[in-house]
């Protein structure tokens, strides 16, 4: 597995999973701006990595600003550090630059190896196809968190964050004719962590419960939200458990231009729509007790579904 993130407390969550899961090798990180610079998303990307004890992970650094160079950011969700505020030692090393070179070498050179999971604004993606389309047929499937088949979206009434943050990256990359997950906010919204199943882990001195402790100190502590939706560890869970959710085969389209409407994920949905001529798998439900399950026993924490009910 190959992680494309904007690090990001849900992008921690999301590499915890991949690191700790049996299945999946975690062969490099790359990273790109998104929820917070690029300086920022990389640094917090070796922490989480190197607290994990994965420093042998190597961390690619990509585009630090949007294919059309209009930055947005989420640091009003993800804290101005983009780890929710999280107390965790610095990482001692360095990332290694250039993700779209890494991306491309890496996946051609082992065709049909790898499964590459997106969590952030898709602008390292959209460079790599336009530098070598080759990647296209040697990636073995692309899922990413982004997107909304239906409304509302979360930065908008209809646009998704990671859609929004670079509608004309998003737009490349559901164009290309590769095996492509869509999971957007209708699965993500349903994957919900409490402050009562957060408040289970205070004893634990694990060090995977003092990253999702510590990581939505910010959420909890700060801006006091009632949950914290699982966005991208659902997307490493849906690489991982392909029928932890429902989907259907329809073509995604990315609204580039709209006044109200850019960043859209326009999904035809219509029971007599054409069929696709490049079919994306959109998720449209989810197990969502499956998920958080495998989640949270994954990452060695107990979990009871009835903490989610208290
Ligand atoms: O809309 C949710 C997505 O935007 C997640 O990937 C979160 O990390 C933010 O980047
Ligand atoms: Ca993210």
């Amino acid at each position: 597995m190959i992680l494309d993130v904007d690090t990001g407390v849900d992008d921690a969550l999301a590499i915890a999973l991949a690191l700790r899961h049996p299945e999946v090798q975690l062969e490099a990180v790359m990273t790109v701006a998104g929820n917070v610079s690029l300086e920022l998303t990389t640094r917090n990307t070796l922490r989480v990595l190197d607290w994990l004890g994965a420093t042998s992970v190597p961390v690619y650094a990509g585009a630090a600003s949007p294919l059309l160079g209009i930055e947005r950011e989420a640091s009003h969700w993800h804290g101005t550090d983009g780890l929710g505020g999280a107390q965790l030692p610095a990482s001692q090393r360095a990332s290694q630059p250039d993700a779209v070179a890494y991306l491309i070498d890496a996946v051609t050179r082992e065709p049909g190896q790898f499964t590459l999971v997106c969590t952030a604004p898709l602008t390292n993606i959209a460079l790599a196809v336009q530098k070598d389309p080759r990647l296209v047929a040697a990636v073995g499937e692309v899922v990413l968190m982004g997107g909304a088949a239906r409304p509302p979206g979360n930065v908008t009434p209809v646009a998704e964050f990671n859609v929004y943050a670079d509608p004309e990256a998003a737009a490349i990359v559901f164009q290309q004719p590769w095996r492509l997950t869509m999971v957007g906010l209708d699965v993500t919204n349903q994957v919900l962590f409490s402050p009562s199943e957060r408040d289970a882990l205070s004893a634990n001195t694990s060090r995977e419960a003092v990253l999702v402790r510590e990581v939505s100190r910010h959420l909890f502590d700060v801006r006091g939200v009632d949950t914290m939706a699982l966005h991208d560890p659902l997307a490493v869970g849906v690489a991982i458990e392909p029928d932890l959710v429902t989907t259907l085969q329809q073509e995604v389209r990315v609204e580039t231009r709209g006044e109200l409407t850019a960043g859209q994920t326009v999904v035809d949905l219509r029971p007599n729509a054409p069929p696709p001529v490049l079919p994306t798998r959109v998720c449209t439900g989810v197990d969502a007790a499956r998920f958080k399950a495998l989640f949270f026993e994954t990452l060695g924490l107990p979990f009871s579904s009835t903490a989610t009910r208290a």
